[in-house]
């Protein structure tokens, strides 16, 4: 018996996601790669498995970059975002041809300053910034809100930047980057940003690459598959006649880890309130919903109880009230020790979680029939380490 709570990762569901999409994709345009989000979920374990199947690493802060070498990455296969990169780290990566998304004319002012380091010529790619908004109405994250990243269109940022970086001499504009974060991450989206994406291209002095960022959805029933995704993008790119010779560069996420991992807690007490029975678990919704964001979790439920009872509340360790991540009607009344399994928990989870009254819980793989540690949980020796205590 694993000792709860812990998060599991099924192998062969991550496998099964990943070969999905590259399949999907590949199949339209062979010249097709991924670079895995490392935000999404940064477990070491993960990390290194993605390079072990070589794909690449989507980074964007210096930390993540670390990871990212520590793991195993060569810079030629790390794709670095983010308006916070990290200036160090976003000059190794250019030096050794990675790929370098620029945000800001912060980065240009300081490729200007440092050209003559590089020594050889440089590559960049630019993210785009446009009113995304007003081609899908309702489903963009800042709605009506400017969005933060990449060099806006329609205030000529974008152009402004494409002739400052073309003025510099040793660097080519070889790609250009549309990641979006959305509400709905719909084919609607993606046709947008990859219309705006092959407009843009043509600016570029030598096209390279097309990165379209990821938020997309995995294996979610009733939700778009890899294929329409993949038919959706590839029939914009032939609509502008786009050469099979550019690289499509996807950076998802939640779509390959998402699904793959669940959350397994215990219960260890009930109490009866104003008719409610209230169920208390070894688990938190911190674990599983950092951001305390209203999420209808998928569960399962291991219990003997033949017993049925109206409404329980199951609820957290923490001394947060609203600890509390399921609503159940109708359903077999716990019992201590009775086990509940949270699914789909895989995204934006491992990576948020606080070190909040408990420590980072064990991370298992399960591979068919075989379990291994990903993570051992944390204990106060983690917490402390590099703490100093007042003497
Ligand atoms: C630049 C970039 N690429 C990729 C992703 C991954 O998104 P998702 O996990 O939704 O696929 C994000 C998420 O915010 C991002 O900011």
């Amino acid at each position: 018996m694993l000792k709860t709570p812990y998060f599991i990762l099924d192998l062969q569901k991550l496998e099964k996601n990943l070969s999905g999409l590259r399949s999907a994709f590949t199949s339209l345009w062979p010249n097709f790669a991924i670079g895995y989000s490392f935000k999404t979920n940064n477990l070491p374990w993960i990390a290194s498995w993605m390079h072990a199947q070589g794909v690449m690493a989507e980074v964007v802060s210096s930390p993540e970059y670390e990871l990212a070498k520590y793991v195993g990455y060569e810079d030629n296969c790390v794709i670095l975002n983010g308006p916070c990169k990290g200036f160090e780290t976003m000059d190794k990566v250019l030096k050794a041809g990675g790929i370098v998304n620029l945000d800001s004319f912060q980065e240009i002012n300081h490729i200007k300053a440092n050209i003559q380091n590089y020594g050889s010529r440089i590559k960049v790619g630019l993210r785009i910034n446009f009113d995304l908004e007003t081609a899908c109405p309702g489903e963009t994250i800042p709605g009506k809100e400017p969005g933060r990243f990449g060099f806006n269109i329609e205030n000529r940022d974008f152009d402004r930047a494409i002739d400052e970086l073309k003025s510099i001499a040793g660097v080519e504009i070889v790609g250009i980057h549309a990641h979006h974060s959305t509400k709905t991450k719909s084919l609607g989206i993606f046709k947008a940003i990859t219309k705006k994406t092959c407009e843009c291209a043509s600016k570029c002095s030598c096209l390279e690459y097309i990165d379209l960022g990821g938020c997309l959805f995995g294996d979610k029933p009733g939700a778009p598959t890899f294929e329409e995704y993949a038919q959706t993008i590839v029939s914009v790119l032939c609509d502008f006649s786009i050469p099979s010779e550019i690289k499509l560069l996807l950076e998802p996420g939640a779509a390959l880890i998402a699904s793959p991992v669940s959350y397994v807690c215990k219960v260890i007490g009930t109490k009866d309130i104003k008719g409610t029975r209230l169920v208390f678990t070894d688990g938190s919704i911190k674990h599983i919903a950092p951001q305390m964001n209203a999420i209808r979790f998928g569960y399962n439920l291991k219990t003997s109880s033949k017993n049925t009872l109206p409404r329980q509340v199951i609820s957290g360790y923490s001394c947060i009230e609203m600890d509390r991540f399921l609503d159940l009607n109708n359903q077999p009344e716990l019992q201590i020790d009775d086990e509940i399994t949270i699914k789909n928990v895989g995204a934006y989870t491992i990576s948020l979680a606080p070190l909040f009254i408990e420590y980072y819980p064990s991370v298992i793989v399960k591979n068919g029939d075989k379990y291994s540690i990903a993570r051992e949980a944390w204990t106060t020796k983690e917490f402390t380490q590099k703490q100093k205590l007042y003497v």
